[in-house]
């Protein structure tokens, strides 16, 4: 065992969950070359020197024209909770600008912003702020107070004004500071204070603490996530100037959500046991493999995966690249065809890799496109397909994954595919390992990592075996969301997912839950078990047609080892395979809130637990649930604040 990774990897999780319910406060009164650590610099433009952040490039032999920069604190700050609470801070920084040019150009900025990249195209007049598509939209999720010092265009106040800018920089509110007797760009130290309230955002400049340059009422929470980075940021254009923060002290209050911490902290602990149940499984397969010493620690490569996991993030591709490896899209090469695209077998380098072509059709944007490569990228776990890059280029979207030789598990357990083209059948111990590699692999998206993910289509298609028949679960590249936070309900619903393997709610309220995916999961396991598909999707389908109403009608009857596999030929234990039927069943309870949680799926795989008990009758769906017959401490009070729904875009 490798406790020296164990012990860590316990303990990680609890303080970032303490991390997290902190409040932010911090204070540069200079910046020396030590203090990189704590913020986030966007080299090359931004950088620390001269005892100050140089958001644009300073002098120094550096062209200076047309830059944009950041430089944000490394770590977000907390700004407001679905309690309809908001945070409240006060920060001072000082501001040294020198033109280099008559004018200078163009201005700094304080800013609030999801984002911590300088977008592209944002120099000039658009100050590091945005850029001109996300100028106006939503999407950008920046504040910022503006410091302009070039009048830019022809709305802009003049050469020496603040703004208020909200997704734009065309501010809402802008005052010039002529009147007061402070110039911006004249190289002298210029202090600001900014204080918000929860309620009204208030800037003054210079020692005049009484009366505010300007004093807007604004509600952060309408157009910020619910963390943000604050920083500066700069741009040059043909005119120049040095954009320096010279000092920064940041005060932010911590938003008392007792109820949010105490969901932090059981997430914390869950974490741990979920750690401590995986060992347990590594042990039972050490155990029932009989194999040598060497398995148990690559049973749990994770650890060192999910540490590493930033530097394994997936790359980007030229799609020329991509094209030669597959052979211009050769159709030879296609390995199949999903509801998003055609998969494609490629070489790169020396190493084999599945290409997905996400097809023009799709209705997916750029922004889900990004934001799917960047967390599913960030996802590891040995029972995922692995990203490993990524492309978008001339209004392509394509996804590198790795390549799976045996292909999908379908192949293996349905006998009436194509006459012929059958793959040898999989003994019993290969499907129950293949079980509990996909348990694993949802539990893990469910549970264990930061973010909740749904793969919201979760069928035998999708599950892809390596060359020693471990389960990967795939194509979550396209098929789910990722909760950010709950407010992301904007887009159309549309039913996602493959009928059969759809739970009874989710036809009615069209959004996917962890219960839907515990749904399609129990539907898998009987597949397995039973070598057949699911069949029909209705509540009426009798039970010759549908797999879940059929074998509830043997378990009735006490006879639910006749579901069995013919093919098996009898070669598994009984009490196993009746274990594992009752489970699956058990995860297809019509009513959601009695399906068991991943955790307790896997718990019962280990055989830790015994599997779920589960009515004789196959109970009647209804609508709205019945609440929980048990509770499980960790999923109920989950659901309540981080609600794990996701809407569903289209399919
Ligand atoms: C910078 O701040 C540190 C305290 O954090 C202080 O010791 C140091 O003298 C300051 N340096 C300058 C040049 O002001
Ligand atoms: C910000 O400053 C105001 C006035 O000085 C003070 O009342 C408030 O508590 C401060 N807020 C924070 C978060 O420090
Ligand atoms: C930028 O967005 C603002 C709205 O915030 C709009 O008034 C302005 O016309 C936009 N400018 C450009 C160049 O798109
Ligand atoms: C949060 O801000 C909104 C709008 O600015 C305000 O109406 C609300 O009262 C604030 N909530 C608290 C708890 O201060
Ligand atoms: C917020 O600003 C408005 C005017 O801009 C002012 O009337 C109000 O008193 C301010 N509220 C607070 C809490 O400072
Ligand atoms: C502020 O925004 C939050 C979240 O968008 C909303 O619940 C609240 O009603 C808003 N308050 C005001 C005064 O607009």
């Amino acid at each position: 065992m490798r406790f020296p990774l164990v012990v860590p990897s316990v303990i990680l999780p609890v303080l970032w969950a303490l991390a997290l319910v902190q409040s932010l406060d911090f204070q540069f009164p200079n910046f020396t070359d030590s203090d990189i650590n704590q913020l986030i610099i966007r080299a090359p433009n931004s950088r620390i020197a001269y005892d100050a952040i140089q958001v644009t490039p300073d002098s120094n032999g550096a062209p200076m024209d047309n830059k944009a920069g950041r430089v944000l604190y490394k770590w977000p700050f907390r700004l407001w909770s679905n309690g309809g609470k908001n945070a409240s801070f006060n920060t001072t920084f000082v501001l040294n600008i020198k033109s280099q040019t008559d004018p200078g150009g163009e201005g700094l900025a304080f800013i609030l912003t999801e984002d911590t990249d300088v977008p592209d195209g944002s120099e000039g007049q658009w100050i590091g702020i945005v850029n001109p598509t996300l100028n106006g939209s939503i999407e950008a999720r920046t504040v910022a107070v503006e410091f302009d010092t070039r009048k830019s265009f022809p709305d802009d106040l003049d050469d020496n004004h603040i703004g208020l800018d909200v997704n734009s920089v065309y501010s809402r509110r802008s005052v010039s500071l002529n009147g007061r007797g402070i110039y911006l760009s004249k190289g002298e130290d210029v202090r600001v204070d900014v204080r918000y309230d929860g309620k009204n955002l208030t800037v003054f400049v210079g020692e005049d603490k009484k009366n505010p340059v300007i004093s807007e009422h604004l509600n952060l929470s309408d157009y910020l996530p619910e963390n943000v980075y604050v920083g500066f940021s700069g741009s040059t254009s043909d005119k120049t100037q040095l954009n320096c923060v010279r000092s920064w002290q940041f005060s932010g209050s911590e938003i008392k959500d007792s109820k949010l911490r105490w969901v932090w902290i059981l997430v914390a602990v869950g974490s741990v046991l979920i750690l401590l149940i995986s060992i347990g499984i590594a042990l039972f397969l050490y155990r029932k493999r009989g194999c040598q010493v060497d398995r148990l620690e690559d049973a749990y490569p994770n650890i060192d995966e999910a540490i590493l996991g930033s530097s394994t993030a997936p790359r980007k591709y030229k799609f020329k690249e991509l094209s030669k490896a597959t052979g211009n899209f050769n159709p030879k090469n296609k390995l199949g065809k999903g509801g998003f695209g055609t998969v494609y077998k490629g070489i790169l380098g020396n190493k084999e890799v599945a290409v997905k072509r996400v097809s023009k059709k799709s209705t997916q944007g750029k922004q889900e496109f990004m934001a799917e490569v960047t967390t599913i990228g960030n996802l590891h776990h040995r029972n995922l397909v692995k990203l490993i890059g990524w492309c978008h280029e001339r209004r392509e979207y394509l996804l590198v994954y790795e390549y799976l030789p045996n292909g999908s598990l379908d192949k293996y357990v349905f006998c009436d595919e194509k006459p012929g083209t059958q793959e040898a059948t999989l003994s019993w111990e290969k499907r129950l390992s293949v079980i509990s590699g996909a348990a694993q692999a949802l539990d893990y998206l469910h549970n264990g990592c930061m973010k909740r993910v749904l793969h919201r289509d979760i069928k035998a298609s999708n599950i892809m075996l390596d060359l020693d028949f471990n389960a990967k679960l795939g194509d979550f590249g396209l098929a789910r969301t990722i909760i950010r936070n709950e407010q992301t309900h904007h887009t159309t619903k549309e039913l996602a997912g493959t009928p059969g393997y759809m739970a009874p709610e989710s036809i009615l309220t069209g959004r996917a839950t962890t219960e839907t995916d515990v749904y399609a999961f129990g539907v898998l396991v009987l597949e397995v078990a039973c070598g057949r598909k699911p069949g029909g999707q209705t509540e009426r389908d009798d039970y010759i047609s549908n797999i879940v109403h059929g074998l509830w009608e043997l378990y009735r009857r006490g006879t639910i080892l006749e579901g069995a596999d013919p093919r098996l030929d009898g070669i598994f234990k009984n009490e196993e395979m009746e274990c594992v039927l009752i489970l699956g069943l058990a995860c297809c309870h019509p009513n959601p809130n009695d399906r068991p949680s991943m955790k307790t799926v896997l718990q019962v795989l280990t055989g830790e637990a015994p599997p779920p008990d589960v009515p004789a009758e196959r109970p009647v769906f209804m609508w709205p649930p019945k609440p929980p017959s048990f509770k499980e401490w960790g999923n109920s009070i989950i659901g309540g604040e981080l609600s794990p729904f996701s809407e569903i875009s289209g399919r």
